[in-house]
Order: structure tokens, then C-alpha cells, then sequence
């Protein structure tokens, strides 16, 4: 009966208890795992949700030299702007800790920050330079050639600077050469050579220790409609057959990804930022989209507003950060994924309040950049943070 059928098992169980025992007291003689030291935190800084914290406050206001008109949303008194500021990022499992300017700046000094890309990443260094500027208020604007703007922070020697290059690649205009053949209303083309990266940010290598890259909301046929399209040229030659803009985005993006990995130093530290999304309700920029709102939005609409399949005016983002995630893989550059956070953020854009009086009648509301102080303060505080994280460890 059942005990006889057991007994020839019986000794195998103890057997194996035994065994299961040693084991476990040798684990328990390990060392504990390595506790990350305080404020490192392991964890996803791009993952999380906005609660409002009333003592959250910004770093600066609107009489920061730093600023572009546009974005100066305290100048021009935008809505709620209180409101906009009091939204505090939390990630799911740690702490976000606002930057610490003086602390940030020392320990970059004798190096240098460098933006390349177009006016979104413009929209991160305003924001950068504001909140620097804090620890060193005697911080002057910076010029040189090939740079387009950016500041010094004589206290620290740091110098942050910003690179105009909206395609990454170079882009030259081309009229159109015979008059032979006029149905398509053809002006002349965008040649961009897709291999070489413009002379904007050409040479620049050696200045900087850290570079954050963009590109994105160029590649758009608002900005190159069929009359003035881009076409795409390899070796000095148009690429055959002619490729399309988003096939042109990723031959464009595998080519500056090479450049960089082969031209830039290993030890720079080099992130990707993702692109952040535009928040146009209602029609296109030019349809009168809108976004005045007053909250942000919720988890559950943002599918709805950015997934590609629901054929939104706002899907670009997500679409083209599928390609960016492509051609970074295994390459030495990090992602810098703001996307998240900032789909979130439908409330903090500039919309009709951008400081001159026909703006809005001839360019639209502005959904697509930020007010300062703002999010892109945000965007400050995980750039910071991942910076210090790599440069604290070495
Ligand atoms: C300032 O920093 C640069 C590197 O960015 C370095 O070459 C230079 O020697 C530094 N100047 C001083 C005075 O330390
Ligand atoms: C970059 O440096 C190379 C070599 O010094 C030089 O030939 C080239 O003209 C430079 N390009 C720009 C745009 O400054
Ligand atoms: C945008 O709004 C203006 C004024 O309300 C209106 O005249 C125009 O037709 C609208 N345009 C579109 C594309 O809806």
C-alpha cells in the first residue's frame, strides 16, 4: 500500500533536503549584493508619472539672458504658468532629484556640453543655461564658428553650446536647372548628402565631453513640400532609385551614427535624445490646432494622441523613434528617452501666448516647443543626473 510505494523515495527527499540546505547556507555565507550608494539610482528614470508638488518651484524666471522670445512664457504671460511649474516628474521606483547647479558645474569644470540638432534640442539648452546660470550668474554668451549659440560659466570653465544642424546630414538648395520640364511645379530640390554631416557641427570632437544629438521634426513634407523635396544623394551621386523622406531619415541616421561612432572619442559621453512629441488638437499647425490646455494628459489617452496606427497629426514622434532605437542599437551612444514624460505634458507648450501680435494668425500655436521655465527643466534634471552618474563611477 501507499508506504511501501513511498519508502524507495523517502531517502531521495532527504537527500535533496540536504542538499537544498548546503546551498542555502552557502548563499547566506555570500557577501550582501552591492547596495547602490544613495542618490544612484538603478533604476528608469524615464518611466513615472507628474504629481503636484505646491513647493516646486523654478530655478529662474523670465529675466534670464538665455532666453528666445517665444519661449519666454512668464514674459508672455501665459496662462497657468504656476500650475505648469508646480508638476513634479516622479519615476516609478526612485527619486528624481531637481539638479543641483553649483554642485553640477563643479564637477564638470574644464569641460564642456554640446547640443546638436534642431530647435528642440535649442529649447533644452535655454533651459540648461537658465538653470546653470544660478551657480554663475556672471555666465556670457559664447560664440564661435560653426556654433550657433551657447554660454560660458567663467566660475567653472564650462562652456554649453548648441549646433544648428536640423537633418544632422548636409543640405544644400539646388534650383531647378532646365525649364524643360515644368508640370509638377517643381522650384528645386534639398540635396542632402546623406555620408556627411553638416559643417555645423563638423570638427567639433575634441571641445566637448559630453554631446546630446537630435533630429526629427524636419523630416516632415511641411518642411519640404513636392515642389522643394529632398532628395538624397550617396558619394556625390542622387541615390538610385530615389528614396522617400522616411527611408531618407534612416540612411541619414545609420550614416551620422557611423560618423560619430568612428569620429568621436570613446570617453565623450553621447546621448540620443528622443524626440518630444507635439501636441496639435483639432488639425495640423497650420488647421488651427490647439493646445491650450490647463492639465496634463492621462495615461490612458496618450495612445489615442501618438500611436502611428491611430493616424494622428502628432504620431511623427513615436514614428521616428522607432527608426532612432534602430540605428542606435549596440553603438556607444544612450538613449535619452524624453518621450514619455513629455507626451504627458499637452499643457506646457507655448500655444497662442508667443510674445508678438500676429504670431498665432501666420504661424499657428506653437504645440510642438516649450515654455520656460518648463518641462525641458525636467529634461535638465535626467540629463544631469545620467551625466553625473557617469562621470561619479568613471
Ligand atoms: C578650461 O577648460 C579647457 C577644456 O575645456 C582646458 O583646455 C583649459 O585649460 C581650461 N582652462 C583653465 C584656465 O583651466
Ligand atoms: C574640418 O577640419 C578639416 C581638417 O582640419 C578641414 O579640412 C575642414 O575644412 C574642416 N571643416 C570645417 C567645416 O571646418
Ligand atoms: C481656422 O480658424 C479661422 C478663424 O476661426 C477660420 O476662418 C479658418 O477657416 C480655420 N481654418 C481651418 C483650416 O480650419
Amino acid at each position: 500500500m501507499p508506504p511501501k510505494l513511498l519508502s524507495p523515495v523517502f531517502p531521495c527527499l532527504i537527500f535533496l533536503t540536504l542538499l537544498l540546505l548546503s546551498l542555502y547556507s552557502s548563499l547566506l555565507s555570500q557577501p550582501p549584493p552591492a547596495v547602490p550608494p544613495p542618490n544612484r539610482p538603478l533604476c528608469n528614470l524615464f518611466k513615472g508619472h507628474w504629481v503636484i508638488d505646491p513647493t516646486s518651484k523654478p530655478l529662474y524666471d523670465h529675466t534670464c539672458p538665455f532666453h528666445r522670445n517665444a519661449w519666454n512664457c512668464l514674459k508672455n504671460q501665459r496662462e497657468n504658468m504656476g500650475l505648469i511649474n508646480s508638476w513634479k516628474w516622479e519615476p516609478e521606483s526612485c527619486a528624481l532629484p531637481r539638479i543641483d547647479p553649483a554642485r553640477f558645474l563643479g564637477l564638470m569644470r574644464n569641460k564642456n556640453i554640446g547640443f546638436i540638432g534642431d530647435s528642440l534640442n535649442e529649447n533644452f539648452l535655454v533651459s540648461f543655461l537658465c538653470v546653470l546660470r544660478v551657480a554663475d550668474m556672471g555666465a556670457r554668451k559664447w560664440k564661435k564658428k560653426g556654433a550657433w549659440k551657447g554660454a560660458f560659466f567663467p566660475k567653472f570653465n564650462v562652456t554649453v553650446g548648441y549646433h544648428r544642424a536640423v537633418l544632422l546630414a548636409k543640405y544644400q538648395w539646388q534650383p531647378k536647372q532646365s525649364t524643360v520640364d515644368d508640370q509638377d511645379g517643381l522650384k528645386g530640390i534639398y540635396r542632402v548628402d546623406v555620408e556627411i554631416p553638416a559643417d555645423d557641427w563638423v570638427n567639433i570632437s575634441d571641445f566637448y565631453h559630453v554631446l546630446v544629438y537630435n533630429t526629427g521634426h524636419w523630416w516632415g513634407y511641411d518642411k519640404f513640400p513636392k515642389e522643394t523635396p529632398l532628395v538624397f544623394y550617396r558619394g556625390g551621386q542622387p541615390i538610385f532609385p530615389p528614396i522617400g523622406m522616411l527611408d531618407g531619415f534612416k540612411v541619414v541616421l545609420e550614416n551620422m551614427v557611423s560618423y560619430i561612432q568612428k569620429q568621436v572619442p570613446v570617453r565623450t559621453l553621447k546621448f540620443w535624445r528622443l524626440q518630444s512629441p507635439r501636441h496639435f488638437f483639432g488639425g495640423e499647425w497650420n488647421q488651427n490646432g490647439s493646445c491650450v490646455f490647463s492639465e496634463p494628459l492621462q495615461e490612458f489617452q496618450l495612445d489615442l494622441w501618438f500611436d502611428p496606427r491611430n493616424k494622428g497629426v502628432n504620431k511623427e514622434a513615436r514614428q521616428l523613434n522607432h527608426l532612432i532605437e534602430d540605428a542606435l542599437q549596440g553603438t556607444g551612444i544612450r538613449l535619452l528617452d524624453l518621450t514619455h514624460l513629455s507626451e504627458l505634458r499637452a499643457d506646457a507648450h507655448p500655444a497662442i501666448w508667443l510674445g508678438k501680435k500676429d504670431a498665432v494668425a501666420i504661424w499657428g500655436q506653437d504645440c510642438m516647443h516649450w515654455c520656460l521655465p518648463g518641462v525641458p527643466d525636467t529634461w535638465v534634471d535626467v540629463l544631469s543626473e545620467l551625466i553625473r552618474g557617469s562621470l561619479e563611477t568613471g
